[in-house]
Order: structure tokens, then sequence, then C-alpha cells
């Protein structure tokens, strides 16, 4: 039988990762982190000590190691670096590994043949745009740039890192515009994309929501 897709897209920040999980949890479908992939190739490329736009250097890296999911959890080459893949270093690199054509294009196959293998929600930046076109439910998840930058302060605090909102809403910005600008696989709304903003929404009822949207596609 056809493997089914939930395609969710959207900025930083606006609640997809939390949201894709519980989702999935609801469903009964595996979950797909594709920021992950981008991030696990800017690690392993930093630890080899390589110039993050030497594309063809990036290429190889990212076709040789071997990255695997374990619920929460994501393995390079065997080694839980699911935290590691989150520090600050990745994240203010990892643009260049996503904007990198022929690296984009290996990851969204990687992430086809997984979505393969079972029914799916998959989240990132271009899941209903390039990876998933033919997707049966695309969701665009927004929020407004203050809301999530306020997410965010909560987030770090929690972990320990307090960090000024003023950076934040700076650091988001810059994301933002390279995520919006990227020649290939740029952040964008599917035009049958369903858009949700979760400014004034509990990750509950964003989810509750999302859910109602998916199992009614389910039964047309
Ligand atoms: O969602 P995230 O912050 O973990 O994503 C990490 C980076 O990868 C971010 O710069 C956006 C990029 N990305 C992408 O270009 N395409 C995707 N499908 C997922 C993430």
């Amino acid at each position: 039988m056809e493997k089914m897709i939930v395609a969710i897209d959207g900025p930083a920040g606006a609640g997809k990762s939390s949201v894709t999980r519980l989702l999935a949890e609801r469903l009964g479908f595996q979950f797909l982190d594709t920021g992950a992939m981008y991030r696990a190739v800017t690690l392993a490329a930093i630890h080899q000590g390589v110039d993050l736009h030497d594309e063809p250097a990036l290429q190889t890296i990212a076709t040789e190691i071997e990255i695997v999911f374990d619920g929460e959890e994501v393995f390079i080459d065997g080694k839980n670096s699911t935290a590691a893949i989150r520090e600050p270093e990745v994240t203010r690199s990892v643009a260049s590994v996503a904007n990198a054509p022929s690296i984009r294009s290996y990851l969204v196959d990687l992430q086809r043949r997984i979505a393969a293998q079972g029914n799916f929600v998959c989240e990132g930046r271009d899941q209903g745009t390039v990876a998933f076109p033919d997707s049966f439910c695309k969701i665009f998840l927004t929020a407004s740039p203050r809301a999530r930058a306020q997410r965010r302060v909560e987030q770090l605090s929690l972990s320990g890192k307090p960090v000024e909102f003023e950076a934040v809403i700076r650091d988001q910005e810059m994301r933002d515009q390279q995520d919006s600008t990227r020649e290939v696989g740029r952040l964008m709304k599917a035009e049958d994309a369903i858009e949700l903003l979760t400014d004034d929404l509990t990750l509950v009822e964003v989810v509750s929501e999302l859910e109602s949207i998916v199992r009614q596609r389910m039964e047309h």
C-alpha cells in the first residue's frame, strides 16, 4: 500500500519539531527531522576540519557518513550525536551545508528512501515543495518573529543557557534570511499547504488541529 507522508515546513522556532513528534505519535506514524541531517553533515565536516564552503568535500562527507535515527536520538557513524548536532557552532555553520545543491539533492533522496519505509511526518523547509510534492497533506507552520524568539529564549533558559531576547531576534533574522534566499530548497509555502499561525495556540492545540486536518484527508 502507498505510504502516507505529512509534510511540515516552516521557519525556525515555529514549533515544528515538538509538533511533528507529538503529531506522529497521535497518528501512529514515524517522524523525520530533516534539519538533523544537515546538522549531522555539518558536525562531521567540523570534526574532519573540512572547509564548509568546499562543496565536493562536503559531498564526500555526506555520502560517507551513516546517519541513523532512533526515536529522538541521532547517531552518526554509530556515535550518539543528539546533543552535539544542536551545539551553537553547528547552528552557526549549518547554512553553508544547507545551501549546497549537491548536498540537498543527496539528502532529499535519503529522506525519500527513509520515508518509503512507512508512514511518516517529515519536517523541514522543503518537504512539501521539493522532497514530497505529492504528499497528501502539507502544513506550513508559522509564528510571528517575536513569538518565535520568545519560545527560543524560554527553551534556552530551561536548558540552563539564558540569552538576551534581542540577540535571539537578530540571530533569527539572519537564519530567516538564509533559509528564504537559498538557491535550492528555500523555505517556501507549497501552494497546496495549509498555513497555521501558532502564536496564540498551545502545543496541544496545534497538534489537535493538525491531527483533525490529517484525519479528514485520510478519509478522502
Ligand atoms: O530545523 P533546523 O534548525 O534543525 O535546521 C537546520 C538547518 O538546516 C537550518 O539552517 C535550515 C536547514 N534545513 C534545510 O535547509 N532544509 C530542511 N529540509 C531542513 C533544514
